[in-house]
This record gives structure tokens, sequence and C-alpha cells, in this order.
């Protein structure tokens, strides 16, 4: 490919590793305004890539305008104190016992996750700090708001207490700290979008050799999001059923048909060829992710080359895919879905993140109206009798720390 032709030569992030940016504005809340230290992440949408990245696939996210801000002050003492101006309760440890909180104190473990990590990876923290986060990003919606949470507080603790610290070891370590303090064993995606999203710009990851790049969101496109409010009760239980599922699959597969790295190292037509030996569900999840990572692979080309309609179909391609291959749909996804998909000026649809429940998000034209919208969440309340909260979405910059 000629540098000409490289969608990622006017990366706002090469050759660019340091955590402050040019122009990085006003505060973004009063509330803040005192703190030492203010940092903020955007919350995210997953564009196409669906359960790809602990699979050693690609993915492609989009950051959003909404975001999750900390303001940190330095105290004197041991004494860690958190406090949010949500509703939920104040937090008080002592850096001598950081420990996992249970409950609903439970929020607190994305601070405490973020902190334990890097003071293991040398971080001073010899002192404690008090910590209050302000958010516009809706919780438990499917748009990462406990990425954005991690990322906030990590660029807001070494900004404060120094460290040889990128973008891109934040958005890893910001990983460690969710699979290791807070128990999923998510990939990097939340992280990693969160980390290097910009202003118009697709992040794309390559979860095999962990490089982040960005590619144009196309300018005469938008991005839409419907909250379903459904947070399904065993979310983290079933994430954690796929990625054991999928690991599995790929260990069958490597046995039947030689090494096997990463499931998405197979191709579909290795995989066929032993349907027959496979259980059922571990067929239909390998199948899902394979295909997938081609998908997103093809997405990437095909928006290079401006060919969105194309890209569209993918995304409901996908939707289907996660539907009968993944199970991670549920019927309130599957409806947004589906009316959108018979809605003008929709290019593509589709559930976004782990499933379960949280949100789909409709990528459309300059011509899709809020009315629409708003059509699609009426047929919902007459459907399911409660509400569909429509966001619209716009890729925004990534974390940053406040001047
Ligand atoms: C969640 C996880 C991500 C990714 C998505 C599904 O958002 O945190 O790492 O696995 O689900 O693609």
């Amino acid at each position: 490919m000629s540098p000409a032709s490289d969608p990622t030569t006017d990366d706002p992030h090469r050759g660019a590793p340091d955590r402050r940016r040019e122009g990085d504005g006003e505060r973004p809340s009063p509330h803040l305004d005192a703190a030492d230290v203010c940092a903020s992440a955007p919350g995210r949408v997953e564009f196409i890539g669906n359960h790809t990245d602990y699979n050693g696939g690609w993915v492609l996210g989009a950051t959003l305008d909404r975001r999750v801000a900390v303001g940190l002050t330095r105290r004197d003492d041991e004494w860690v104190e958190l406090t949010s101006a949500s509703d939920v309760p104040a937090v008080r440890v002592s850096l001598g016992a950081v420990t996992s909180q249970s409950g609903e104190q439970a929020w607190a473990n994305y601070v405490l996750g973020v902190l334990a990590v890097l003071r293991n990876e040398g971080l001073p923290v010899d002192r404690g700090f008090n910590l209050r986060v302000k958010s516009t990003l809706p919780v438990g919606a499917g748009l990462s708001s406990s990425a954005a949470l991690e990322l906030a507080v990590a660029f807001a603790l070494t900004d404060a207490y120094g460290g040889p610290f990128d973008r891109k070891a934040l958005a890893r370590l910001a990983r460690r700290a969710e699979n290791e303090f807070v128990g999923v064993p998510c990939g990097l995606l939340d992280q990693a979008v969160v980390a290097f999203g910009a202003e118009d710009r697709l992040v794309r990851v390559d979860a095999r050799t962990e490089e982040i790049t960005t590619v144009p969101f196309p300018e005469n496109t938008r991005l839409w999001i419907f909250r379903t409010h459904e947070a399904h009760a065993l979310a983290d239980a079933h994430y954690q059923e796929r990625h054991d599922e999928a690991h599995a699959a790929r260990d069958r597969l490597d046995d039947l048909i030689g090494p096997v790295e990463h499931l998405v190292d197979v191709s579909p037509s290795q995989l066929e060829s032993v349907r027959e030996k496979l259980e059922a569900p571990l067929y239909r999840r390998a199948r899902h992710v394979i295909t997938e990572h081609r998908r997103v692979e093809r997405a990437v080309h095909l928006l290079e080359r401006g060919r969105e309609e194309e890209v569209g179909e993918l995304l409901f391609a996908s939707h289907a895919s996660s539907r009968t291959d993944y199970e991670n749909s549920t019927p309130e996804l599957d409806f947004v879905v589906d009316r959108l998909e018979e809605t003008d000026h929709v290019l593509g649809a589709r559930l976004t993140g782990a499933g379960f429940g949280g949100a789909a998000t409709a990528w459309t034209d300059t011509a899709f109206r809020e009315a629409q919208a708003r059509a699609v969440a009426e047929a919902y309340d007459d459907r399911f009798g409660h509400e569909l909260e429509v966001l619209p979405g716009h890729p925004a910059p990534g974390a940053v720390v406040h001047a």
C-alpha cells in the first residue's frame, strides 16, 4: 500500500506516545476544578468485531462523545478516598490495604485495580489521594463506562505520580486490572479504543500483535446508540462461558487440524472439514469468531475504498452471526436491529460489546433523522413496555489529561 493510500498516515497518535494533547481545553466539570489533576476518557461502541479480541482477531471500535472524568488531589497521609457524583457510596482504603470491594462499593474496583496494577509496575504512589468521579456516560449500558473509568484513573495517577507509561502501556495495564482485580476475562478492545480514540476516527485493534491504529470514520455517516436498559444479571457469567467455549473450540481444533494458536487462524473451510467431529455449540462459537474476524478485515478494506453500503451489510451479517452462532443477543436487541434494517438511511446495525443485553448501534447516512430513531423506540415500547433510549454518537477524542 502506498503511503498516500495508507489510512493511518495521519493517525493522531503516531509518534506521540505522550498522555497530554494540545488543545485539551477546559476541565469537563466545575466539580473537578479544584483537583490537582483532572483526566477524562470516553465511552465506546464496537463498530464491528464481536468477541474477536480474546481470540486473536481484529476489531474496529469508535469512541463516543460522552465521558467519565476524574479529579485527583494528593493527600499527605496513607488514605485513598473515592467519591462519585453518581448515587454510589464513598470508599476509603489505606494504601497498605488496597483490596477488592464488594456490594455497593464494587464500583471502586475499577479505580483500585488500576492503582494496584500501576503500583505493581513501579508507579511510586507513596501518599494517598482523594479521587472524585463525574460521568456523562451511562453506566451498565454496554458502552464501556468501566474502561473509561480505568483509563481516566490511569492517566490521572500517572500524571500525578510519574512513571514511564505511554498510552498503549496504560491500555494494557487497565485491561490487566479488569482481568486480575475485577475478574472479567475481557480482551483489549475497550481499553484500546478508549485510550486511542480520536475525533472522526475508528480504532482498529489487532489483538494478536496488539497493534493499534486508526482509520477515518466516513464523514457522510453517523452513529446512533439504542440502549435497551436491559442489563442481564448473568452477563459476566455468560461472558466467561463464551470465553471458555471459544478457547475450548480452539483446543479441539488444535487436536484435529494441527497447531492452532488463535481461533481466527482456522479458515472457514478447515472448520467445515471437521464439523462432524466438533460438538455443535463449539462449532457455532468457532464459526462466529472465524467469520467475524474476516468481516472486520473486509470492513477495513471496504472503508478505505469508500464502499459504505457493503460495510453496512457486514454489520448486519455480524449481528446475525452473534444471534445464531455466538448466541449472545437477546429478543430486545434482535427487535431493534430488525426494525433498523427496515428503516431508510440505515447502512448497518448490530449489537455492540459483550451482548446479553446492553445496546445496539446503528450506522446511518446523514439523511437519517432522529424521528426515525424515535419511531424504532416507540415500536420497542409497544412491544416490550419499556423505554429504548436513543443517543446520537460521534467518534470523539480518547483519554486525556486536562490542562
Ligand atoms: C466486552 C469486552 C471486550 C470484547 C467485547 C465483545 O466489551 O470487554 O473485550 O470482548 O465484550 O467483543
